[in-house]
C-alpha cells in the first residue's frame, strides 16, 4: 500500500540560466543550460518519496528517450511506477528561464501528459489504498476530477495544488480536503473575496508565501503562519512542488497539519538553494537536520 499517490505530470525541464528574464521582443544570452527531470507531478512524487513516504505515481510519459530516463529516475527514487504509462507521444517538456535572483518563468508543452485520461481499475485501487492523493493541474481536468472522486469514495485525503491556475468547477473544489496555492493562485480562486473565504469550499487551504513561508487557513480556526528560514535562494523551480510532496508525506506519516507544514516549509527552503526541480529536492535526513525543534 502506498501512503502517498500522485496523479500528475512528468516533464523534461530545459533550464536556461539568465541574468534577467527577457521582455517581449528581446533576446538575451544564457549564462548556463541544463536538462533535468521535472513536471509538477513528478516533482511532488519524488519529494514525497525522498521524505520517506511509500509513494506511487500515476502519469503518462512519451515512448522516447526522455520517457525512459524519467522512468529509470523515478525507480531510482523508490517511486512505484506501476501506474506510469509510456504512450505514443513525446514526453512533456518545460522551457524554464531562471534569473539571477532565482525567480523563473516556465512554458510547458504537455505532450504525453495530455493523454492521461484513462484511469483504470488498478489505478482506482491504488488511489483507494493510499493515505493521501496529491494532484496538480498539468494533466486533463477530467482526470483530476475522476481521481478525486475515487479518493472521496474511500478514506484517502484529497490534496490539490492548483498550479498552473485555472478556473475550477465547484464539483472539484467540494471534493478536496486540502487546497495548496501560492498567493497568485489564491487570489485567482478567491476573486473579490478574502482568501480565508476559500475555506468555505475547502476545509483546509494552505497558501505558500515563497521566502515568507506558508499560511494555514482552516474553516472556523485561527490562521497559522509558518516562517521560512532565511536562505540564499538560487532557483525557486520546484520549490512549491517540494513543499506539496513533503507536506503530503508528513500527513501520510501521521503528522498534525502544523507539524507537516513546518516540515514542508523547511524542505522547500532547502530546495531553493540548488538548481533544478528534481535535482534540488532534499532527502529526509537533510529535512530532519534542518527542521527547527
Ligand atoms: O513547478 C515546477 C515545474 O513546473 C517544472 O519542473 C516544470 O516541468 C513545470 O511543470
Amino acid at each position: 500500500m502506498s501512503s502517498v499517490i500522485v496523479v500528475g505530470s512528468a516533464n523534461v525541464d530545459q533550464v536556461f540560466r539568465v541574468e534577467r528574464i527577457p521582455s517581449p521582443g528581446e533576446t538575451v544570452l544564457s549564462t548556463g543550460f541544463s536538462t533535468a527531470r521535472g513536471g509538477k507531478g513528478q516533482n511532488q512524487a519524488v519529494a514525497a518519496a525522498r521524505a520517506g513516504a511509500p509513494t506511487a505515481f500515476i502519469a503518462a510519459l512519451g515512448d522516447d528517450a526522455f520517457g525512459s530516463d524519467t522512468r529509470a529516475g523515478l525507480i531510482d527514487d523508490g517511486v512505484d511506477v506501476t501506474g506510469v504509462r509510456s504512450l505514443d507521444a513525446a514526453t512533456g517538456t518545460a522551457l524554464i528561464a531562471v534569473d539571477s535572483a532565482g525567480e523563473n518563468t516556465i512554458i510547458v508543452e504537455a505532450g504525453a501528459n495530455r493523454l492521461l485520461v484513462d484511469l483504470q481499475s488498478a489505478d482506482a485501487a491504488a488511489i483507494a489504498a493510499s493515505s493521501v492523493l496529491a494532484m496538480q493541474l498539468e494533466i486533463p481536468l477530467e482526470t483530476v476530477i475522476a481521481a478525486a472522486r475515487i479518493a472521496r469514495a474511500g478514506d484517502t485525503t484529497v490534496m490539490l495544488n492548483a498550479a498552473p491556475i485555472r478556473d475550477l468547477p465547484d464539483e472539484l473544489l467540494s471534493s478536496l480536503d486540502i487546497l495548496v496555492v501560492n498567493e497568485h493562485e489564491a487570489s485567482h480562486l478567491a476573486g473579490e473575496r478574502d482568501w480565508r473565504e476559500l475555506t468555505e469550499q475547502v476545509p483546509v487551504v494552505v497558501v505558500t508565501l515563497g521566502s515568507e513561508g506558508a499560511l494555514l487557513l482552516r474553516r472556523g480556526l485561527d490562521e497559522v503562519r509558518v516562517a521560512a528560514p532565511s536562505v540564499h535562494a538560487v532557483d525557486a523551480t520546484g520549490a512549491g512542488d517540494t513543499f506539496c510532496g513533503v507536506f503530503a508525506a508528513g500527513l501520510a506519516e501521521g503528522m498534525e497539519l502544523e507539524q507537516a507544514l513546518r516540515f514542508a516549509v523547511t524542505a522547500a527552503s532547502l530546495s531553493v538553494q540548488s538548481y533544478g526541480a528534481v535535482p534540488s529536492i532534499p532527502l529526509r535526513a537533510q529535512i530532519d537536520a534542518a527542521t527547527p525543534r
